[in-house]
């Protein structure tokens, strides 16, 4: 992100520190590989003139921040019970079959990342995932498959 882009976006937020959370999810949404840079961290604590060490703990802290660069696609497999009731376990296995990695990885050809993730709040239609900011529903393998062709196709 360029320090113009990253500007704007801060001076969206209130200068104070209950906004740091807001920050950290806006910047990272902002990053083409999801991720929280040194220089989006270093930003976020000048902003709101906080220590950065402090800014830092809290970006590694929560599970949904990421301090190191991920591929264009993120995938979140549910893994909350109901998912995990009606297959999420099988979705798993096949997404590290067609993709080639396992959890917490990024193919080499940084398209994909995949990670587990916590109720997506679609339990009616489990077993779901989440890629970037769309959420997908009632999977199979067969739309497993389609779903990551799809992905490949456009990136
Ligand atoms: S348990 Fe998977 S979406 Fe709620």
């Amino acid at each position: 992100m360029t320090p113009i882009n990253r500007d704007k976006l801060l001076t969206q937020h209130e200068r104070e520190g209950d906004s740091l959370l807001a920050i950290l999810h806006d910047l990272q949404n902002a990053s083409p590989e999801h991720y929280l840079s040194d220089d989006d961290l270093r930003a976020a604590a000048d902003y709101l003139k906080l220590p950065y060490s402090f800014v830092h703990g809290v970006a590694t802290f929560y599970t949904m921040y990421s301090l190191k660069p991920r591929g264009r696609n993120l995938i979140r497999v549910c893994q909350s019970p109901p998912c995990h009731l009606l297959g999420s376990s099988t979705i798993s296995r096949e997404l590290i079959g067609l993709l080639g990695i396992g959890f917490g990885e990024t193919t080499p050809d940084k398209l994909f990342t995949l990670e587990m993730t916590s109720c997506l709040g679609v339990c009616g239609v489990a077993p779901a995932m989440m890629v970037n900011d769309r959420v997908y529903g009632n999977l199979t393998k067969e739309r497993l498959v389609e779903v990551i062709k799809d992905l490949r196709r456009a990136t």
